[in-house]
């Protein structure tokens, strides 16, 4: 059951868009909860592997999902979150590649993703929620007050994700990105529950030619609009 009259803010989206930026700089703006739905289905794949688990065995990944022991702390001294799994931090290894992958192969199955479902509706508390994803305006906050679609070229995307890794001195090619990022666009769009897609009220910004200070302006105009209807409803 989804509580009433908390705002949320839904940014869906492919990977390379600057969705998961963005999303905590307008939570962090307005002091609204964040939630990286991204990172559950990670560390479901990464607690999979760690369990000896297929990635493809729905019924073991619904049972692991319903027990995930994660946890995501606030590191104010480095302005990250850090992320833990079964009390193991694991912040780099889930932004990895493979767990982006493996998180888009158990991503596919519809029991896996209802499993997930109340984890994400609990991150909606007062005052407010910006939810990162793929399904957040189509499927979990389908009543969202706002939703936004972040979009950018393949290119423009891999470039991204290539500057960041080799940032963190991984050995990538933009090529490979090119191939790795595009398979998991196929499967997320492909799949036949939550696929990704922009919600039919959802603003799309192409954010291929914009800086992440551009997309932070545009999606708090819209807020900023549409949160006054947001109270004026609230009014009896
Ligand atoms: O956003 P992130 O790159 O962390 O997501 C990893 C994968 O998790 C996506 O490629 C997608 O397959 C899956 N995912 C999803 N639904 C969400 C968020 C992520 O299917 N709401």
């Amino acid at each position: 059951m989804i509580k009433k009259n908390i705002p949320v803010i839904t940014i869906d989206g492919p990977s390379g868009t600057g969705k998961g930026t963005i999303s905590r700089l307008v939570a962090q703006e307005l002091g609204f909860h964040f939630l990286d739905s991204g990172a559950l289905y990670r560390l479901l794949g990464l607690a999979a592997r760690h369990h000896s688990i297929p990635l493809d065995d729905e019924a073991a990944l619904v049972t692991l999902a319903g027990h995930l022991d994660i946890q995501f702390t606030f590191d104010s001294e480095h302005q990250k979150t850090d992320i833990f799994l079964e009390g193991e931090r694991v912040t780099d290894v889930v932004r990895s590649e493979l767990s982006g992958k493996d998180a888009s192969i158990v991503a596919i199955l519809p029991a896996v993703r209802q499993a997930l479902m109340n984890r994400q509706h609990a991150f909606l508390e007062p005052p407010g929620l910006v939810a990162d994803g793929r399904d957040m305006g189509t499927v979990i906050f389908p009543g969202a007050e706002l939703k936004i679609f972040l979009t950018a070229s393949l290119n423009e995307r891999a470039r991204r994700r290539y500057k960041q890794l080799k940032g963190k001195g991984n050995d990538v090619t933009l090529e490979d990105l090119q191939v790795v990022l595009s398979a998991r666009d196929a499967r997320d769009k492909q799949r036949e529950v939550a696929p990704l897609l922009p919600a039919d009220d959802a603003v799309q910004i192409d954010t291929t030619e914009l800086d992440i200070d551009a997309v932070f302006i545009r999606v708090m105009s819209l807020w900023n609009n549409c949160s006054m209807k947001f109270k004026e409803s609230r009014v009896v």
